[in-house]
């Protein structure tokens, strides 16, 4: 059996349920003292001073920081951390920090913390986004790119269609909670500093830190061998990261710092509330004329860099339409800065814009997977080039068919089982095939072990055993004999994990290095062999084949007096982001029942199918699917943060009042890959799979709930209040 695409188990598997698996807060430092942040209780204003004086004199208390003493950071603008660093007094939100307590156990830190008294100037917060919209600016950028896009006419498009329907959807503040906080322990050596941090981009953290602390990135060691979650709030390297740094050069000590679960709120971004308005023209028969996306998001109003949730990306792309309109603006309120979380931008544009179609379908008395097809764009219609590969109708094909799509009665209300409503909907997901530069070095040792070392990092995703597949096939070695290690900014760099990148990007820079390292050590049996240098020969269980003899690279290697034989390589896009538009692309399909005296919904079954390109591993990539489908039904009928307006202060910021699904809220839900062998994406074929599988699935379900009750929800969460109004 090939070894790529195998389910094959996770390399870290025992290690995590054992124990053995240390995490960021678990690192094994002598000597470390505990850090705690104190954050504002005021939404805006400013700090007039920090009163330290009870807190200080407490057992055990080593040092408090606040804006009057912290050490000023280097840096300006985007080189700074993305939130508040004790660098001045404004205050822009409720949880900003303005202070570090650090003692030598966790419980004086906390109770010193609990001592110390800022003193404000209050001012009257905006907690929520203005319903009037008025206050709406527009973005510096998003991704670099133009806010806007328009093609076509889509005004006078959408005045001359004779289908039309426009509609105003919304999607809350939401946050991240993977299971691990956010956690740091800092360590000094002279002016060498070593931070174990969770992070999802250990070579990004090691930047930041060095630009900050103003150190030659050589001085700056990060090492986060595993992550507990972090669906995008671990991109960036946020403030607690480098006050744990600030703290122990203060003290002189290692710092540990871990955000309690309250913080995990207001330390590291969230996605911020949208409001979107989508209006689309057909023809009688379907065909679209015109689509209008604009986009409204929530921003901070404090100096602490931009973030757009960039909704209207995938409405510029996914059809097949003559005339677009697409923009975004930002709406400030005394909020932290958003930031990345899972599918940023599409899963809470996807979620307006499949939820539009879906209202289009019922308009036109069609079929909504019928609709899509008469849309079906065959090349990218925004960017105008081929796309690398595109599966689309596969997918829907065989979504629909394991999913029985063909059994939807089309009245609204019309599926009944007993008292309950039942009903179907579907959406299509898409996903920006993202890959960055990344290297990897592989050593092939004379016992035939092979070590394979990249400063990515998994984030419980599955990079540790796709990386050890992807060597095991060009070395032709057992998985169990390759050892993965990732996680340190010692090794060669790797982009961060995000943008649903790191498999794409990783296995291929594995995959070439492996190549690199396989062709020297033919080179090797060549030059013995006294062979030409098109001779073919291969790597096989640990020796080189070919011309009739065999010899194992332990004699190779012993010949030259070698232990073993390295190479690094690094692996770059090229021409593929030129020539072809890149995206993955799926299609969910979910039915819910409703109990129309009480309301309640139930998602029942559900069937996700996906064009990921190449999969690595059938068992990872199932989980990742899973998962992103999990996350997408949390977000159709969970997830909410509550802001209360009078304070800014976020009322449900814990695990019990902030709902996230539980067992008993998933279905049984099959995934379904499409094959995909093409290498236009990149050399293996690659698409990601972090993010994908969770863009479209709240639309899925609110059509769903559409079909079940004919009350069409366009604010998210739906709710049972929704579903009895
Ligand atoms: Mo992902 S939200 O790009 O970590």
């Amino acid at each position: 059996m090939a070894i790529i695409g195998a389910p094959i188990e996770r390399k870290d598997g025992r290690a995590k349920v054992t124990g053995r698996a240390h995490y960021a807060a678990e690192a094994q430092v002598p000597g470390v003292v505990h850090a705690v942040l104190v954050q504002s209780t005021i939404g805006a204003g400013a700090l007039l001073a920090v009163d330290i004086d009870a807190a200080k004199g407490m057992p055990g208390v080593l040092a408090i920081l606040t804006p009057g003493n912290a050490p000023r950071l280097h840096g300006a603008g985007p080189e700074m951390p993305p939130g508040p660093a004790l660098q001045d007094y404004a205050i822009a939100y409720n949880g900003q920090h303005v202070a570090v307590v650090v003692a030598d156990t966790l419980e004086r830190a906390q109770s010193a913390a609990q001592r110390v008294r800022p003193r404000y100037r209050t001012d009257e917060a905006i907690a929520e986004m203005s319903a009037t919209l008025a206050n709406a600016y527009r973005p510096r950028g998003i991704f670099g790119g133009d806010p806007d896009s328009r093609r076509g006419d889509p005004d006078a498009a959408l005045a001359a269609a004779p289908v039309k329907i426009a509609a105003t959807y919304t999607t809350p503040i939401e946050h991240h909670n993977p299971m691990e906080p956010h956690a740091t322990v800092a360590r000094w050596e002279g002016d060498r500093l070593t931070v174990w941090t969770s992070t999802q981009h250990v070579s990004g953290a090691q930047a930041m830190l060095a630009q900050l602390f103003g150190l030659p990135q050589s001085r700056v060691r990060v090492i986060c061998p595993f992550v507990g979650g972090g669906f995008g709030c671990k991109g960036n390297t946020w403030p607690p990261t480098v006050l744990a740094a600030m703290a122990a050069r203060a003290v002189g000590r290692p710092v540990k710092l871990v955000l309690d679960r309250r913080q995990m709120y207001t330390s590291n971004g969230y996605r911020p509330r949208t409001v979107q308005k989508l209006a689309l023209g057909a023809e009688r028969d379907g065909t679209l004329r015109a689509l209008r996306h604009d986009g409204f998001s929530q921003m901070s109003l404090g100096d602490f860099g931009e973030f757009t949730e960039a909704v209207g990306l995938a409405s510029e792309m996914l059809y097949a339409v003559p005339a677009v309109a697409v923009t975004h603006r930002l709406i400030g309120v005394n909020q932290a800065l958003p930031t990345y979380m899972r599918a940023p931008g599409k899963s809470s544009g996807m979620f307006a814009l499949e939820s539009a179609m879906d209202e289009l379908a019922a308009e036109l008395g069609m079929d909504p997977l019928a609709l899509r097809l008469k849309n079906y764009a065959e090349a990218d219609p925004h960017s105008g080039r081929p796309f690398s590969s595109k599966k689309l109708r596969e997918c829907y094909a065989a979504g629909a068919d394991a999913f029985g799509w063909s059994r939807r009665a089309a009245p609204p209300g019309a599926m009944r089982d007993g008292e309950e409503r039942i009903g179907l909907g579907m959406a299509t997901a898409v996903y920006t095939a993202n890959r960055s530069p990344a290297a990897a070095t592989i050593r092939y040792n004379a016992d035939g072990s092979v070590l394979v070392r990249s400063g990515t990092q998994d984030l419980g995703t599955g990079t540790y055993t796709i990386m050890a597949q992807v060597a095991a096939d060009v070395l032709d070695v057992p998985v169990d004999r390759i050892t993965v290690q990732i996680g340190d900014s010692e090794f060669p760099p790797a982009p961060g994990s995000g943008g649903s990148r790191t498999a794409p990007s990783v296995s291929n820079a594995v995959q070439q290095t492996a190549a690199v390292l396989r062709d020297r050590l033919l080179a090797m049996a060549r030059q013995d062999w006294r062979l030409a240098e098109n001779e073919p020969l291969r790597l096989s269980g640990g020796a080189v084949i070919g011309d009739g003899r065999r010899t194992s690279v332990a004699g190779l290697l012993a010949r030259r007096n070698l232990d073993m034989l390295e190479a690094t390589e690094e692996a770059r896009p090229g021409a593929e982001t030129r020539d072809f538009s890149l995206y993955a692309f799926g299609a969910h399909f979910a039915e819910v029942r409703v109990d129309p005296a009480i309301g309640r919904i139930r998602v029942t079954r559900y069937v996700g199918a996906f064009d990921a390109g190449r999969v690595l591993n059938a068992r990872t990539a199932r989980s990742q699917a899973i998962g992103g489908i999990i996350y997408g039904i949390g977000m159709a009928m969970f997830e909410k943060t509550e802001v209360d307006a009078p304070t800014a202060r976020y009322v449900n910021s814990n695990l019990a009042d902030y709902l996230v699904p539980v067992n008993a809220d998933i279905p049984d839900i099959s995934t379904i890959f499409v094959e995909n062998d093409e290498h236009n994406t990149n050399p293996l074929g690659v698409k990601g799979l972090g993010e994908l599988p969770m863009v479209g699935v709240a639309a899925a379900v609110a059509n769903a709930v559409w079909h079940a009750t004919g009350k069409r929800i366009r604010d998210l969460p739906i709710r049972v209040e929704d579903v009895l109004a």
